[in-house]
């Protein structure tokens, strides 16, 4: 088993570029068999969950190659609806499947999808507004079985903004005969994405941003080059691994209205921000002060994918500070590990209380989640002596190789395994 390991107590000085983010590039390789003709993704990371997605394309009769960061995609060879079982269990996106190989072929059959052990994540939402769209849907022995012939555009009400329900459900209307409204939709930036990468392929979407998106079926879509948005949370991650480890760090390649609730909450005594041009360049020095209250919250809320590295911050803090889950049930997993490297936190339900501490340290800890991984590698940083970090196929599924990438900010990291 692969692992990290970590010499801390390190600053973070110089500049780490972001690539595109990994909640876009898995959607629109979900998308990209909205069309036979060739679509080329730029910028996309080297990243566990991609190569996953790559698989199962290919399992589906796709030809998909990777050169440097783009990958082309030439699903003019599509011959199966069944999204294959292996892969798609260890990839929630795979879901996203379901509506576009509805819209390209009508038929799909996916298995319940796995992704990270955060909580419950239903699919329920997902599975009513394609029934809502006539999508004829049995469950049986574990998998979905849906079959699109009699498929129609619909004035659907999502139960609740779910970023893969509002996905999966434009790329299921994007051929329907009229006009499909989706209401109650997610508003993150992943999803304007879509609506971009889908218009300029032919679709007509709008609204992406807001909670009411319009679908104007077209007859078809066609090839396209595209270069999705930068990712949010791996930007955020390493503005947080400044504030907690201090240095001077420019991070590259974000968009800094993506990331404004984390922006907010970055301690402004401890911290100097200066956002500009597509970059954000942080400066930080002694210790932060505690922020009292973090709760996580559908976009433009603080996300939930930087909750745990938020944990981590608040873990070296001035005081004490309250972290409240709202999105996902069990995702304060890391938070045990934080305290084995001498964090004081105490969960309750979807609580934690953060008593900061004047340093954590080294010691041997377990990624439990990606985020979670990827919160550790923070506190690692930051932390007095030797960690070794195990379980790290977690962090891989969002990151790239970090020993190769965090050396040139001056973190003493190796990859072992
Ligand atoms: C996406 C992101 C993930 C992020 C999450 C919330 C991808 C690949 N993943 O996940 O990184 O943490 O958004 O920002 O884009 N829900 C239901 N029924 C459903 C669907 C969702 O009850 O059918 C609930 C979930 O349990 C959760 C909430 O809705 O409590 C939000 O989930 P959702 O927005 O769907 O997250 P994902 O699309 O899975």
């Amino acid at each position: 088993m692969a692992k990290y390991i970590i010499e801390g107590g390190r600053e973070l000085y110089g500049s780490l570029t972001v690539r595109g983010a990994k909640n876009s590039v898995l959607t629109l390789l979900a998308a990209s068999i909205l069309t036979p003709e060739t679509v080329i993704l730029n910028d996309c990371p080297d990243i566990s969950d991609v190569a996953v997605m790559l698989q199962i394309l290919r399992k589906l009769g796709c030809k998909v190659s990777r050169r440097d960061s783009s990958i082309e995609i030439d699903s003019s060879g599509l011959h199966s609806y069944k999204i294959a079982c292996d892969p798609a269990k260890e990839l929630r996106s795979s879901v996203f499947m379901l509506g576009s190989l509805l819209s390209r072929i009508k038929r799909a059959r996916a298995v319940y999808p796995g992704g990270c052990d955060i909580g419950l994540r239903p699919i329920d939402i997902h599975l009513a507004g394609l029934r809502e769209l006539g999508v004829t849907i049995g469950e049986r022995h574990g998998h979905i079985d849906c079959d699109g012939t009699h498929a129609h555009a619909a004035d659907i009400v999502l139960d609740l903004p779910s970023v893969g329900a509002t996905e999966n459900l434009i790329m299921a209307c994007v051929f329907l005969d009229g006009i499909s409204v989706l209401r109650n939709c997610a508003k993150e930036p992943e999803i304007v994405d879509l609506q971009n990468f889908l218009n300029a392929m032919g679709a007509k979407v709008r609204g992406a941003g807001g909670s009411v998106i319009t679908v104007e079926g077209v007859k078809r879509l066609h090839g396209v080059e595209y270069t999705p948005i930068p990712d949010r949370i791996v930007a955020g991650t390493w503005l947080i691994g400044a504030a907690m480890c201090g240095g001077k760090l420019t991070v590259e390649n974000v968009c800094p209205e993506h990331i404004s609730s984390l922006l907010a909450k970055l301690p402004k005594s401890s911290c100097k921000i200066y956002p500009r041009d597509g970059k954000i360049a942080i400066e930080s020095k002694g210790r932060p002060p505690a922020v009292a209250k973090t709760e996580t919250m559908y976009y433009p809320g603080f996300p939930t994918d930087l909750q745990a590295q938020m944990t981590a911050l608040q873990s070296v803090s001035d005081g004490t500070a309250v972290i409240v889950e709202n999105i996902f049930e069990t995702r304060f997993r890391s938070a045990v590990e934080l305290c084995k490297m001498g964090a004081d936190i105490t969960v309750s339900g979807n609580t934690a209380v953060v008593r900061g501490v004047e340093s954590l340290y080294g010691t041997r800890v377990t990624a439990t989640d990606l985020r979670g991984g990827a919160s550790l590698v923070l506190a690692a940083t930051a932390a007095q002596g030797r960690s070794e970090i195990d379980e790290i196929h977690h962090i891989d599924r969002g990151y790239e190789d970090l020993s190769v990438i965090l050396p040139s900010v001056g973190v003493k990291i190796t990859r072992e395994g």
